[in-house]
């Protein structure tokens, strides 16, 4: 049987804004609960208003590791105002930007799972170029750009370890409509294609690719 979150968990997950539905957040959570058994810090690229985040935080918690959340919290372009996924109440009114960490530190405070998280407030590749530790999990739910997801996948898949999970999100092999991309989809491929990720399982848009074969060294 899968790992499942207790009640409350659930609860959370599901009251935080965000746009995850619940069997594929189950699925998250099945893997990341696997993956922390290696010992490992879960990693997840687009925090939003840390719905998965309280996934990742509760199976580090359950594992004894820490759980980290990339994202520089001024939203994807989807989410920009005028655009189908924009939620007006993300909006700062100070700055007239979006700004989605006050939302994400009520959604982990309401959880109770502040302790196990680690937020790195920034962009994805500038973090991943610094950043120089093996992961149990990456979870890749940031811009669905090809620029942003390629660079999500160059960057913090390296980091997988052996035996560890690469999770993508809003995979779509048929383009689902005029504001959902299919890059996301081109990079689940090239996971797979690098032969260095073997999928595990299918649940609506998330993948699960196990990390078989460890990464090539770095070219001297
Ligand atoms: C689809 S949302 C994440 C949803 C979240 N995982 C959830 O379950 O609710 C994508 C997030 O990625 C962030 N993002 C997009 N491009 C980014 C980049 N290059 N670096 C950091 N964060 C980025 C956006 O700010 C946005 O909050």
């Amino acid at each position: 049987m899968p790992a499942a979150p207790k009640p409350d968990i659930l609860a959370a997950f599901e009251a935080a804004k965000g746009f995850m539905p619940t069997d594929e957040g189950l699925a998250l959570y099945a893997a990341a609960v696997e993956a922390g058994r290696l010992g490992l810090p879960l990693l997840e690229v687009g925090t939003y208003c840390g719905r998965s985040t309280v996934l990742l935080a509760d199976a580090a918690r359950q594992a004894g590791v820490t759980a980290l959340t990339v994202d520089h919290h001024r939203g994807s372009e989807e989410q920009q105002p005028g655009w189908d996924y924009h939620d007006p109440e993300t909006v700062d009114p100070e700055t007239g930007l979006m700004d989605t960490l006050p939302a994400f530190r009520r959604t982990l405070h309401r959880a109770g799972l502040e302790e196990h998280v680690v937020a790195l407030v920034g962009r994805s590749p500038q973090i991943a170029a610094i950043w120089n530790s093996p992961l149990g999990l990456v979870f890749v739910d940031g811009g669905h750009t090809d620029e942003h997801a390629n660079a999500d996948y160059e960057g913090w898949a390296p980091h997988v370890a052996e035996g560890g999970v690469l999770v993508i999100h809003d995979v779509f092999p048929e383009p689902l409509d005029e504001f959902t991309g299919q890059a996301p989809y081109r990079v689940y491929l090239r996971a797979l294609e690098s032969g260095d990720f073997t999928e595990i399982s299918v649940t609506g848009s998330l993948r699960v690719l196990r990390r078989t074969r460890a990464t090539a060294p770095a070219p001297r």
